[in-house]
């Protein structure tokens, strides 16, 4: 760690930071932009070497610990983007995806109108962002974790939005009314696969946000089978799934639906949009 002195300056502090952290990736611009936000300062400041407080130096080393102890920088700073806002995040919630943007770029095209359900929102991202960008105002957005609901209000009140926020278990409860549009960004990640994830987000994020615990398709059997009474005659929804090696399974658990595949930025298919006719 960086010990305190009296006469410690920005540029000998971020170039032992950056030292200390070479195998971190990321680690040399996320230091730079740490100690920039707590300075309150920019990189042209950092550069003309300006005092660090021993304050200063006890966030910095927290930083150092926290990154070497693979925890996500989006925790460390407990923030994240989405759409080009800043979420509060902690670990429990998962660090919205740009995967997931792929249903607002989708609903962008066509609007919908009336009422609009998310199973499974976490940070409150996705919902918060289909109100502020597409001007959705009848948004009811469920979670099974009574904690994540605590960070969704607090970026509720934080961007000014009016989504009705429910504990609700979606594999467990059944719903009292009926929606226009089902959106949602499931647990998909399989039991087995878990294994396979790097550290920082098995150590780190929640488990019930990743994984159903058994092959990653639950949360979709469910959504087939229960779709027809939520929704509305003329409704649809549109779920994130995990691309490539999902899609025909997710395909046929949809195949009482009118379906289409929606592909990602990364020309990958993401997205499922299962219409009831
Ligand atoms: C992949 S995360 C998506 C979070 C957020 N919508 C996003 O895209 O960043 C899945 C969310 O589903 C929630 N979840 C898990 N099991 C659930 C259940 N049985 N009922 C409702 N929500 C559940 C998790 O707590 C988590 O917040």
């Amino acid at each position: 760690m960086l010990l305190y002195r009296e006469d410690l300056k920005s540029i000998e502090v971020l170039s032992k930071a950056k030292d200390i952290l070479a195998e971190q990736p990321n680690a040399k611009q996320e230091i730079q932009w740490f100690i920039r936000n707590i300075k309150n300062c920019t990189t042209l400041d950092l550069y003309s070497n300006i005092p660090i407080s021993k304050k200063d130096l006890e966030k910095i080393n927290l930083f150092i610990t926290s990154k070497l102890n693979d925890v996500p920088f989006q925790y460390i700073v407990q923030s994240a983007s989405f759409w080009g806002r800043d979420f509060f995040v902690n670990e429990n919630v998962l660090i919205p995806r740009p995967e997931t943007e792929s249903i607002v770029v989708h609903l962008k095209k066509n609007t919908p109108s009336g009422r609009v359900l998310e199973v499974g929102t976490g940070s409150g991202c996705l919902s918060i962002t289909l109100e502020l960008e597409l001007g959705i105002s009848n948004i009811t957005a469920t979670d099974v974790s009574q904690s994540a609901l605590v960070v969704a209000e607090k970026n509720q009140k934080k961007h000014g939005s009016s989504i009705l926020f429910v504990h609700h278990d979606f594999l467990n409860e059944d719903f009292k009314n009926k929606f226009n549009l089902v959106v949602s960004n499931p647990p998909y990640i399989s039991k087995n696969e878990m294994t396979n994830l790097g550290q920082h987000i098995i150590r780190y994020e929640p488990h019930q946000a990743l994984t159903d615990g058994s092959d990653g398709l639950e949360f979709y059997r469910r959504f087939s089978k229960i779709g027809k009474s939520v929704l509305s005659r003329g409704g649809r929804m549109i779920l994130e799934f995990g691309g490539f090696k999902q899609k025909d399974d997710v395909l046929s658990i949809f195949e009482d639906y009118l379906c289409s595949i929606i592909n990602d930025q990364n020309n990958e298919p993401r997205l499922i949009e299962a219409v009831y006719e």
